[in-house]
């Protein structure tokens, strides 16, 4: 359970990092074929294609990973963090939920408010942050008892 805690927090951790290449893959494939003469209108979004230019898969792997990857993982590390005996596992883990919760509404939003996008921005170093200190927490409380007086081995 430690291991799966730990390594679940990782995974949220390493999405966010997919998270920021694959809008910027997608955002500056877009920008180039607007700069060519290429023109971004409904139709060619909604056409599901990702063949019109280069960095357009970014746009759904943006949206598999944020909308479907992430909470997922969120939810099973909150849920495990129940059965985790670490001083804070399930604070840090409810924290990070939260968070996720709060990326994916923003996420959902930039096309209707465009100023949710700075907070959207923003808070993904706040999950990223969250989630290094949720898998670090482990690791941390083990070192806590190994170096506790009462867990050291007198001769
Ligand atoms: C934990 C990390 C992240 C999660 C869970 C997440 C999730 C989402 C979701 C679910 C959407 C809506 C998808 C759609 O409407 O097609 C979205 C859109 C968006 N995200 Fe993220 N995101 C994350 C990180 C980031 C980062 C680091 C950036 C850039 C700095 C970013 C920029 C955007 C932008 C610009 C959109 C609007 C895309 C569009 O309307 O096509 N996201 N995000």
């Amino acid at each position: 359970m430690r291991k799966t805690y730990t390594w679940l927090a990782w995974t949220i951790a390493g999405c966010v990092f997919v998270q920021a290449a694959s809008i910027a893959f997608g955002f500056g494939g877009m920008a180039g074929y607007v700069q060519g003469g290429g023109v971004v209108d409904k139709a060619l979004v909604e056409s599901g294609t990702a063949s019109n230019f280069t960095g357009e898969l970014g746009f759904p792997t943006h949206e598999i990973v944020g909308g479907m990857v992430v909470p997922l993982v969120a939810l099973v590390l909150l849920a495990i963090s129940f059965f985790v005996k670490v001083p804070g596992a399930r604070k840090w883990a409810a924290i990070l939920f939260g968070l996720v919760f709060l990326q994916i509404m923003a996420g959902y939003s930039i096309r209707d408010v465009p100023y949710v996008g700075a907070l959207h921005g923003a808070n993904a170093l706040a999950v990223l942050l969250t989630a290094v200190h949720a898998a670090r927490l482990v690791r941390r409380g083990d070192r806590a008892t190994n170096e506790s007086p009462t867990a050291r081995v007198t001769v």
